[in-house]
């Protein structure tokens, strides 16, 4: 089982967009049996709380409903407990990596957009505290790097996509 965890601040716009994308991409493989896919926030705030309302409709528009999730908050344990962290942006990868002190996990911590290279940004912006247009950019950045994300998992394990 390949664990993936994707993380933002809230685990209310961003990292539920990622999980959501990145489990429908590998449905769409035919490799759900190889993946556990989860998300969470470095803060509290929004703990049990359902995804924002403007993730919910860009990711709907794209065949993801993601109604389901429920917000929670990273723990040291997921640092042992999940392959790969992806990280939203650097103050996210930075709370992360401020779980495992000893650096003994810090080769899983990953920024979204390290598989996004022609974006041109480091970071995804947070739409939060921007209008309900801001959720689509976001969601186009997440849908590239996931794709490449997937990819370049499977070219590691050597799995391939199946037939449906
Ligand atoms: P997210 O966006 O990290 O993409 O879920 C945010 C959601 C809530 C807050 C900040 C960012 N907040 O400060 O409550």
């Amino acid at each position: 089982m390949i664990k993936i965890l994707f993380v933002c601040l809230g685990n209310i716009c961003r990292s539920p967009l990622g999980e959501g994308m990145f489990r429908h991409l590998v449905a769409e493989s035919g490799l759900e049996d190889c993946f556990a896919i989860d998300s969470a926030g470095t803060g509290n705030w929004h703990v049990g709380a359902s995804p924002h309302a403007d993730s919910q409709r860009v990711a709907l528009q794209r065949g993801v409903n993601i109604a389901e999730q429920r917000a929670r908050q990273i723990t040291p344990l997921d640092l042992s407990e999940f392959d790969y962290l992806i990280a939203m942006d650097s103050s996210n990868k930075e709370g992360i990596l401020a779980l495992d002190p000893s650096g003994r996990f810090s080769q899983k911590v990953k920024l979204m957009l390290e598989y996004h290279p022609t974006c041109g940004l480091t970071d995804v912006p947070d739409p939060y505290f921007g209008g309900p247009e801001g959720f689509n950019p976001v969601l186009d950045m997440i849908e590239e790097a996931s794709r490449n994300l997937l990819a370049e998992i499977l070219s590691e394990r050597n799995l391939r996509a199946r037939g449906r």
